[in-house]
């Protein structure tokens, strides 16, 4: 074998393992796709019609006026609508190719995949180090002393290691709320999501607290795909590359973010990302 046939053949079979170590190999580029999708509750209409493509591996910023439907749209995705009383639906939401009411999927697959952080810090009234690997230890993940491990590593990652260490089995509830907001999304972390959907995650917290959140967002990708509500334009600029815009149920406007701030197509976003409505 000549040199160069030796080396077209080793970077084939590198090609070929690098092919079989990424998770991501024969999954669909877009992780989550929304087709016609329609909800309403007992025959009120909340979202009409929305079809999106969100590409894994990116920040999708949501925003528009107060009612529009995003934290519908996004509690739809995981699921979290389907127990609500007079939850109507229509249209379709796929994740990975597979419809998310398909028979196949178990719910709580679902929201092992597709986690949420929400407005307001919700840890659960058990110790710091339990929050942390409350959902880890019910889908069986990890068990006895593995526990331990994963509770230190996701605290690293959030960035809050350090601050808690010493008290790993006291009170979440006396942690500062940016610090609570940081434990839940170390919780939310620890089950390995694919896509984190955040409603309004900072805005219950001041502007230092927001601004470590934020930073920390930005290093969860491309590994996970991040949807976020927001009503701080300056937020989603920062933050996403793509945005979505919300307009009475209907998705309005949907681009890259430069592209929806800078050259709105639609009317009703050009007023609202100039602050005009809202
Ligand atoms: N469980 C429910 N039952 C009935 N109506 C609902 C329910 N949840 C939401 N709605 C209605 O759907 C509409 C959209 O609400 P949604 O919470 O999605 O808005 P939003 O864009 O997130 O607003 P905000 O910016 O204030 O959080 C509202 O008119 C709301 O009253
Ligand atoms: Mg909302």
């Amino acid at each position: 074998m000549d040199e160069v046939t030796r080396r077209q053949v080793s970077d084939a079979q590198l090609a070929s393992v690098l092919h079989n170590l990424d998770p991501d190999r024969d999954r669909p580029a877009d992780v989550i796709v929304a087709e016609h999708l329609s909800v309403g509750f007992a025959g009120q209409s909340v979202l009409r019609d929305v079809s999106v493509a969100l590409p894994r591996g990116t920040v999708t910023a949501i925003i528009g006026p107060t009612g529009s439907g995003k934290s519908t749209f996004l509690r739809t995705l995981n699921r979290m609508n389907d127990r609500v009383r007079g939850f109507e639906r229509q249209g379709d939401v796929h994740l990975d190719g597979e419809s998310i009411w398909s028979p196949g999927q178990d719910l709580l697959a679902v929201r092992r995949r597709v986690g949420m952080l929400f407005q307001r810090p919700n840890p659960f009234p058990m110790s710091i180090r339990d929050n942390v690997v409350a959902g880890v230890r019910a889908h069986g993940i990890a068990r006895g002393k593995q526990l331990d491990v994963v509770a230190e590593m996701r605290l690293r990652e959030v960035g809050l290691w350090d601050a808690v260490k010493d008290r790993l089995h006291g009170s979440p509830y006396r942690l500062s709320g940016g610090q609570q907001q940081l434990l839940c999304l170390a919780r939310a972390l620890a089950v390995g999501p694919e896509v984190l959907l955040l409603d309004e995650p900072t805005s219950a917290l001041d502007p230092l607290s927001t601004e470590a959140v934020e930073s920390l967002f930005r290093t969860l990708t491309p590994a996970l795909t991040l949807l976020v509500v927001t009503h701080n334009l300056g937020q989603a600029r920062r933050l996403s590359d793509a945005t979505m815009l919300f307009y009475d149920g209907q998705l309005a406007e949907h681009g890259s973010t430069a592209q929806v701030f800078e050259q709105p197509r639609d009317a009703r976003t050009a007023r609202y990302v100039q602050g005009l409505v809202g």
